[in-house]
C-alpha cells in the first residue's frame, strides 16, 4: 500500500507529523479568513458574554442562539447582574432556549465569580474549572475565547473534524481515543494563535466538515486529511437510521415532561407564583389526561427538578419526602 501524507497517524514519523499540522494550520486558517462567521461572541473578549455564548452554544445551534444570546445580556448586562437576580427570572429568561439546566447552572457559576473572585474571573483552566457549572470544554473555551490563551478543548465538531484529518473516518464509530485526540489537539494548536485555531476548528466542523454532509470535493485540506479518501464511501454505506441524526422519542419522554413542567411554572400568575400551585394543579396543566394515578410520577418529576435548582417547593407541615409514601397534597411548588 502506498502511503499518502494523509495517511499519516501520530505514531508515524514525527517531521512528516509536524509537515502535515504545518499545511493543516496554514490551510484551516485561510478558510476560516474567508468563510468565518460573523457571530456576536467573536467581536468581544469579555469572559462573562463568551461564558454565556458557550453555555448556550452547548446544545443549541448557532442561528437559534444569536437572539436568545441578545436578549439575556440585554436583561443581565454583568456578571454582578446575573449573580444579583432571582432565579425565577434566570429562567424565564431561558424560555424557549431548552434544557434549562444550563440557565440554573450559568448563575451558580455567576455567583460563584461574584462572591468568590469579586466578579473578575480567574484566567487559567485549572481556577476556570473549580467555578461550579463550568466543564472542561467551558474552562478551555473562556481561557482560549475570551483572554486568548493558547489552549487545546475539544467540542463535538472539533472532535470530528482532528478525528479525521488524523485517524480517518469516524464513522460508524470513532476509533481515537479523547485522550488522543487532545493530544493531538494541544500538537496542532498554533502558538499565538489559538483564539483564532480554535474557532477555526469548531466553524470548520460546523460549516465544511459536518457530520453527515462533509464537504469533500471543495475542501482545502483534502491532501492532508486521513478519511478524505473513505469518508464519503462510508456514509453512504451506513444504514439510513445511523445516516440521519438519531433523534429518539421525545414527546412524552421524561425530558419532555420536564421542559412542560418549567414552562408551566413560568406560566404562572404572580399570585400563584407567590403561593406556589398544588400538584394535582400543576399535574392538569402539564398533561391533558393527568388522573390521580399520575400523581406520584409528577412528585419524584417535581423533586428532581427541585434538586436541579429549576423548582422550588413548600411542604406546609408535610413530612420529609419519602419516595415509598404516596405524595403529599398539601406541597406548593413554584420557581425558585
Ligand atoms: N459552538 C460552540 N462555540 C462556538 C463558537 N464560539 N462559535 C460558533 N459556534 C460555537
Amino acid at each position: 500500500m502506498q502511503v499518502t501524507a494523509a495517511a499519516i497517524c501520530p505514531a508515524d514519523d514525527a517531521a512528516a507529523r509536524a509537515a502535515k499540522i504545518e499545511s493543516l494550520r496554514r490551510g484551516l486558517l485561510r478558510w476560516f479568513d474567508a468563510n468565518a462567521r460573523d457571530l456576536p461572541w467573536r467581536r468581544i473578549r469579555d469572559p462573562y458574554r463568551v461564558l454565556v455564548s458557550e453555555v448556550m452554544l452547548q446544545q443549541t445551534q448557532v442561528d437559534r442562539v444569536i437572539p436568545y444570546y441578545e436578549a439575556f445580556l440585554t436583561r443581565f448586562p454583568t456578571v454582578e447582574a446575573l449573580a444579583e437576580a432571582a432565579t425565577a427570572d434566570v429562567i424565564q429568561q431561558w424560555a424557549g432556549l431548552g434544557y434549562n439546566r444550563r440557565a440554573v447552572n450559568l448563575q451558580r457559576t455567576a455567583r460563584a465569580v461574584v462572591g468568590d473572585y469579586g466578579g473578575v474571573f480567574p484566567q487559567s483552566v485549572e481556577e476556570l474549572r473549580r467555578l461550579p457549572g463550568i466543564g472542561p470544554y467551558t474552562a478551555g473555551a473562556i481561557a482560549c475565547f475570551a483572554f486568548e490563551l493558547d489552549v487545546p478543548f475539544m467540542d463535538t465538531n472539533m472532535r470530528r473534524v482532528l478525528h479525521r484529518w488524523f485517524f480517518g473516518a469516524d464513522l460508524p464509530k470513532p476509533i481515537a481515543s479523547e485522550r488522543e485526540l487532545l493530544d493531538l489537539a494541544a500538537a496542532a494548536l498554533p502558538p499565538g494563535n489559538g483564539w483564532a485555531w480554535n474557532q477555526a476548528l469548531i466553524e470548520f466542523g460546523a460549516l465544511q466538515c459536518t457530520a453527515r454532509k462533509p464537504a469533500c470535493v471543495v475542501c482545502p485540506v483534502q491532501a492532508h486529511c486521513a478519511a478524505f479518501p473513505t469518508i464519503q464511501a462510508v456514509i453512504q454505506a451506513l444504514p439510513t437510521g445511523v445516516r440521519r441524526k438519531q433523534e429518539g422519542p421525545f414527546a412524552g419522554s421524561q425530558r419532555f415532561y420536564r421542559g412542560r413542567v418549567v414552562a408551566a411554572l413560568r406560566e404562572l400568575t404572580s399570585e400563584e407564583h407567590a403561593n406556589g400551585v398544588s400538584l394535582a394543579e400543576l399535574g392538569t396543566r402539564v398533561k391533558p389526561e393527568f388522573a390521580e394515578t399520575d400523581l406520584d410520577w409528577l412528585h419524584g418529576l417535581v423533586r428532581d427538578l427541585e434538586r436541579d435548582g429549576l423548582a422550588a417547593i413548600a411542604e406546609d407541615g408535610a413530612p420529609a419526602y419519602d419516595a415509598t409514601e404516596p405524595a403529599p397534597r398539601e406541597m406548593r411548588i413554584r420557581l425558585p
